[in-house]
């Protein structure tokens, strides 16, 4: 049990790497306050699970984060694990839909050596750009900067979800990969900042994983993706948590600062 009489929060918790990061931590000793968006399959996910406790919110909003916060403390008294893993590739599904015509017209014109230049930049409206990076970049620094004042009671390890394609030059909508790789520069700052205090800050880089984001954007971006990487598979979920435990607990304790990415070799650092 490397994580016996811990606490831990884990958003993004109702789906996908933070649903498996929960049942890992679980399994490995933590208590955990499971955090996500959409309530129903949040209480779905966890009804049976003693060890879990469920918290329905938007973590771009920084009072709710703030209050969850609090009733962590008031209900343990300490903090020792937070993994940040909501996010959102697109504003929402409208936008999804128009990114997956983009996507297949540049697939189907690399197959047919057709030259085709996609427009993702005057498609994107101040409010896409804007929702993006309020949840995958402004919801983590919150839940951050909420957690560490907890956390330097005790120290701790705190795991930010990047992505390939902020290390990447990849044609996509500028707004997702902005985010990740803002995630990176922000993981190395606050690991510095942290540091005295004994609280890890490190970040994790996937490329294709099975989840729904992932399966969202269909089997030919599933191909085109898997062209990147050395190692011709996508991972799983189950997977991607062993490394979050790793970097959870001790057995990781001299990492701070990090971004590993578990990509099948798409990017080698
Ligand atoms: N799946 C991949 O291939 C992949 C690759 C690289 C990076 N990532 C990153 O990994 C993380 C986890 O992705 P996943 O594939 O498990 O995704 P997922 O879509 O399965 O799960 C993400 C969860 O975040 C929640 N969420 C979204 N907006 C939220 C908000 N404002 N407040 C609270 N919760 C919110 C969703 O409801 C969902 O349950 C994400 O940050 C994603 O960007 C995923």
């Amino acid at each position: 049990m490397k994580l016996a009489d811990k606490v831990a929060v884990v958003t993004g918790a109702a789906s996908g790497m933070g649903r498996a990061a929960v049942e890992e931590l679980v399994r490995n000793g933590a208590t955990v306050y499971a955090i996500d968006l959409r309530e129903e399959p949040l209480l779905q996910a966890f009804e049976s699970e003693a060890s879990v406790r469920t918290i329905a919110l938007d973590i771009s909003d920084s009072s709710s984060v703030s209050r969850a916060l609090r009733r962590v403390e008031d209900e343990q008294s300490r903090l020792d694990v937070l993994i940040n893993a909501a996010g959102v590739s697109t504003p929402n599904s409208e936008k999804q839909r128009w990114v997956d015509e983009i996507n297949h017209e540049m697939i189907n014109a690399a197959k047919e050596g057709r030259e085709y230049h996609p427009d993702f930049l005057s498609g994107i409206t101040d409010d896409d750009f804007r929702r993006v990076i309020d949840i995958n970049l402004n919801g983590t620094f919150f839940m951050i900067r909420e957690a560490a004042s907890l956390m330097k009671e005790t120290g701790g390890s705190i795991v930010n979800f990047a992505s390939v394609a902020g290390l990447m030059g990849l044609p996509m909508p500028a707004y997702y990969p902005a985010s990740k790789a803002a995630i990176v520069g922000m993981t190395k700052a606050i690991a510095a900042e942290l540091a005295p205090f004994d609280i890890r800050v490190n970040a994790l880089a996937p490329a294709g994983i099975n989840t729904a984001m992932f399966a969202a954007s269909g089997d030919e971006h599933m191909d085109a993706l898997l062209a990147l990487q050395p190692l011709k598979r996508v991972a799983e979920p189950e997977e991607i948590a062993k490394t979050v435990l790793f970097l959870a607990s001790e057995e990781s304790g001299h990492y701070t600062g990090q971004t590993l990415s578990p990509s099948g070799g798409a990017v080698m650092m």
